[in-house]
């Protein structure tokens, strides 16, 4: 076994880190409109209940298989059986896809912060301010470059020097501002042109009573799979992350107790969020202003913080200011992913792994920034949707690749390796794995099962 010389200093270094790459965009800006649009409290309990089940299975598996073998994605699973080496490979690759645009995303999050740092309120709330700034060829383009290059330093640092001292410091701070921002959003009240008053707290009913006017079963079933894929997407679980960070774990951290602490960290800032961005965008807009991905965030929150009055430049700042935050912690754990397979791949030392790296993905990060702009295109993609070519990459890696590797591992350790390989990594320190029955059957049966489904209705086939 080729034993690594990194780690994590202890639990809660490595629970902070792994929350760092789970709490990303996607509790920020996915899991608030998709609370929106699918009904409320009915979202937020699937969800809840497929957090207890289905996510604590994946990132448990991730976990463990990663302390385990002690290995990143290809050399884990080559240690677990070589002829799965094909899974290893295919598991390496959604972080190399990710990677060439997670850094423009971050960007445009950290030219926000300026906005508001800058006071430019106004001007951002207009209608076209979006637009104008990512069809630009040079801005986008330096923030993205400007995101990457301090990930990249990050990661260069390693692991207990870069990654786990930049998750310790930001993930205390992103939680209180995160509360914080909810409870102003409580706060709010605004009476629109019609006269009619609308406060934080209805606001705040509205997310969190279930609705289950025009339920039907396929709608319910639409409900479950948006549930699905967005818990996946934000444990950062069946794309190796977990995998690598799990690897750095030291035999004696209980891992019980860290699977636990970071479901609920990341949990409870996607339930923050909604707490958030819901009441503030209700208060103002109604429901109309909750719109799907980026333009929620960069569309309908700089309306609302417009709205705000004086007090939004502020409250904007602090928001955009916590997205960098969650946005960087977990650009950094994609590229030590990539970093960390490359190393084992390739025998190379840290540094010159991550300077190469680094100028591959400065020169992607370019490119997919220049999307809308140079490089516009229009692919009609499998689910019926329109993208550019960053939502292309999101697409091949999120919708098909992540799904279809889960769907392969589960059937890996369910069936070839058996339950029992992760149980008894679970179980190492002499503690015991209390949801071990729950793990088989979700294992063996469930998991197989939702992921297939999932990957049909992502690829359009359902
Ligand atoms: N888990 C992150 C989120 O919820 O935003 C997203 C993410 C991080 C996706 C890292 C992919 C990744 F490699």
């Amino acid at each position: 076994m080729n034993k690594k010389k990194s780690s994590f200093s202890g639990q809660l270094g490595f629970v902070l880190a792994a929350a760092g790459s789970a709490v990303g965009v996607g509790n920020l800006w996915r899991f608030p409109y998709l609370a929106a649009k699918d009904g409320g409290g009915l979202f937020l309990v699937i969800y809840l209940a497929l957090v207890l089940t289905f996510g604590f299975t994946l990132l448990a598996s991730d976990i463990a298989i990663g302390r385990r073998t002690k290995e990143s994605a290809i050399g884990a699973y080559i240690q677990m059986s070589p002829k799965w080496k094909f899974l290893g490979v295919l598991t390496f690759l959604v972080p190399v896809l990710i990677m060439t645009y997670y850094a423009v995303i971050g960007g445009w999050v950290t030219k926000y912060a300026v906005v508001y740092l800058t006071g430019q309120t106004a001007a951002a709330a207009q209608d076209n301010y979006f637009t104008s700034f990512i069809t630009s060829p040079v801005s986008p383009v330096l923030f993205a470059l400007l995101f990457m290059g301090v990930t990249a330093f990050i990661v260069y640092n390693g692991v207990e020097g870069g990654i786990e001292r930049v998750s310790r410091c930001m993930m205390p701070i992103l939680l209180v501002l995160v509360v914080v921002i909810a409870g102003y959003s409580l706060t709010l009240h605004h009476v629109d042109e019609s006269g009619q008053m609308r406060t934080g707290m209805d606001g705040l009913l509205y997310y969190i009573t279930p609705h289950f006017e025009g339920l039907t079963f396929s709608r319910f079933l639409q409900i479950l799979l948006d549930a699905m894929s967005q818990l996946f997407f934000s444990l950062s679980v069946s794309m190796g992350i977990m995998i690598t960070y799990g690897s750095y774990v030291k035999p004696e951290v209980n891992l019980n107790k860290a699977v636990n602490q970071i479901e609920i960290f990341d949990t409870g800032v996607a339930l923050l969020a909604g707490a958030m961005i819901i009441p503030a965008v209700f208060v103002f807009s109604g429901t109309d202003g909750m719109s799907a991905g980026p333009s929620l965030m960069f569309i309908s929150l700089p309306k609302v913080f417009a709205a705000m009055g004086k007090a939004g430049t502020f409250v904007g700042l602090l928001f955009f200011v916590t997205t960098i935050f969650a946005t960087l912690t977990s650009c950094i754990s994609v590229l030590e992913s990539i970093t960390a397979n490359c190393m084992e791949i390739f025998h190379t030392g840290r540094k010159k792994t991550v300077l190469v790296l680094t100028v591959i993905y400065l020169a992607a990060s370019a490119v997919i920034a220049l999307g809308y702009s140079i490089f516009y295109v229009e692919v009609k993609l499998p689910n019926g949707s329109v993208g550019q070519l960053l939502d292309i990459m999101d697409y091949i890696s999120n919708s098909v690749m992540m799904p279809f590797i889960a769907l392969l591992s589960a059937f890996l350790i369910g069936w070839i390796k058996t339950p029992d390989y992760v149980i008894e990594e679970m179980e190492s320190t002499g503690d015991t794995f209390r949801r071990k029955k729950l793990y088989r059957v979700m294992i063996r049966y469930v998991a197989p099962v939702m992921m297939f489904v999932l990957f049909l209705q992502s690829t359009g086939i359902l």
